[in-house]
């Protein structure tokens, strides 16, 4: 049988689609589960048309890594949280620089659908992360007294988040994403 997510893709290009954005593990938001280096390379065996790759591509040596292993593009949801221009809150933005890759909780409580969130959000909703994944699939009612809401108190966001050192601006993330990818093509050049 083939896993859920290559086979959503496999259909997809049945169906006759543009292009396909491959959401990998670790990802912001409702992300998959598959690794982006066995994910690409099963739908690749597919399609050869337009493809991004998305989850935890936060720097610009994982854009360039995302090319190395088949992508057009790299997809981008997490870094951009903490830009200056984006409307979360500071504590939202904060949480961000300051969580590890451990500290993004993978559950299916908070939509009703598998996604990754952080932890100190979670926490303080008032949940019980020990026993969060234990029960019944599905969406959960959490902190009633607390009236938290998912994605605006419950903060999504992906494991990308351990490279994520600071808030700026998006046209200097953009150059710091520009500069790292050179700096790991040279780096690249050096190893061939
Ligand atoms: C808070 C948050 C909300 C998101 N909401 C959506 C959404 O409504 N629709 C969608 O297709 N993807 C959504 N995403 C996923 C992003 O489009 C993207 O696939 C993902 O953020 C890429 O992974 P990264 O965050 O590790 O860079 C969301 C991501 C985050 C972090």
């Amino acid at each position: 049988m083939r896993n859920f997510i290559a086979g959503h893709a496999l259909k997809a290009i049945e169906a006759g689609v543009d292009g396909l954005i491959l959401v990998a593990a670790g990802a912001g938001g409702h992300a998959g589960t598959l690794s982006p280096f066995a994910l690409i390379k099963e739908i690749r065996a597919h399609y050869d048309g337009p493809i991004a790759l998305a989850g935890a591509i936060s720097t610009g040596e994982a854009v360039l890594a995302a090319q190395i292993l088949g992508a057009d593009l790299a997809y981008m949801g997490t870094r951009f949280i903490a830009s200056t221009e984006a409307q979360a809150s500071a504590d939202y933005k904060q949480s961000i620089l300051q969580a590890g890759a451990s500290d993004i909780i993978y559950t299916d409580k908070i939509s009703g659908v598998h996604g990754n969130y952080l932890r100190q959000s979670l926490e303080r909703a008032g949940l019980d992360l020990e026993n969060l994944n234990q029960g019944p699939k599905g969406k959960i009612e959490y902190s009633k007294e607390q009236g938290a809401k998912a994605w605006k108190d419950i903060w999504g966001a992906g494991q990308g988040v351990a490279a994520i050192h600071h808030i700026l601006p998006t046209a200097e993330i953009v150059n710091q994403l520009e500069a790292e990818y050179r700096a790991a093509l040279d780096a690249v050049r050096r190893f061939a």
